[in-house]
């Protein structure tokens, strides 16, 4: 894992849009695996300044999203695919047809869960995938749990996810308590994987992350297995890192 400081949000938004741009710009037909979460929308805002300004061309670019909420409709504005489209989509010349979320009103969910894999199968796999990490480790809605699930998959969310996401809707009954969500092997499987947290609130599990071991209860952790990981943080998501990390663990990721 390499791990990649700003003094703040603006930056290292920046600095994980470039990365996105390059993928783009050498690969026009790139398979982009997407997140949702406040952690990503500065992100998609510089990605959408670069493309106001001709730098990008998404025309070609197909995307797959981590997850989404059971119950939600797609213009539901709670929803995953309404904060994509909002986010992101309905600001930049990509082909809505070639955009992909898990649909949260499937009647059969198992069924629309093998459907989503087969379709990020059938594009070839994800050329770059997007996390944000949840307070507790998740990526995606792979919630901490016994073993890692490997394909995408129905979850009941946990009540710290709930309690989290409660701010975004009128009452505690609205708030989803079900999702869609890739699991851990579709995501291990994507060929780079840039995960992005700021905040001093993502400052322990960032460090659990990069630091701990890799258990299915901080679900982020099995992503130092993965061959090819950037974390982007900002200064306080750094802190804890900063404060626990030896010279020689720091050697390691930076
Ligand atoms: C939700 C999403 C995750 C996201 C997490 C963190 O649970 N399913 O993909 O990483 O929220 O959200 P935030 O970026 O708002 O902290």
């Amino acid at each position: 894992m390499k791990l990649i400081k700003s003094k703040d949000y603006a930056e290292m938004c920046q600095k994980a849009a470039r990365i996105f741009a390059a993928q783009v710009t050498l690969k026009p037909a790139s398979v982009l695996g997407l997140a949702t979460g406040s952690t990503p929308v500065g992100m998609y805002q510089e990605l959408v300044k670069k493309y106001d300004e001709g730098k990008v061309d998404f025309s070609a670019v197909r995307t797959v999203n981590l997850d989404e909420y059971v119950g939600l409709s797609g213009d539901n504005d709670q929803s995953y695919r309404y904060f994509m489209n909002h986010n992101l989509f309905d600001h930049i010349n990509i082909d809505k047809a070639n955009t992909h979320v898990p649909s949260g009103l499937a009647a059969d969910l198992e069924a629309e869960c093998a459907d989503y894999e087969a379709v990020v199968a059938s594009m070839g796999g994800v050329d770059i995938q997007l996390l944000g990490i949840g307070n507790n480790g998740h990526i995606g809605f792979n919630e901490p749990c016994d073993c890692f699930p490997v394909t995408t998959h129905p979850v009941d969310l946990t009540e710290s996810t709930i309690t989290a996401n409660a701010r975004f809707f009128a009452t505690m009954d609205e708030v989803p308590k079900k999702a869609i969500t890739m699991g851990i092997g579709t995501i291990m499987k994507a060929k780079k994987i840039v995960l992005m947290a700021n905040g001093k609130g993502k400052a322990q599990i960032i460090y659990d992350t990069i630091f701990g071991p890799v258990t299915p209860q901080v679900p982020a952790s099995v992503l130092q297995l993965h061959p090819d990981v950037l974390v982007f943080v900002d200064e306080e998501a750094y802190s804890v890192i900063a404060e626990k990390c030896t010279p020689e663990q720091l050697a390691t990721i930076l």
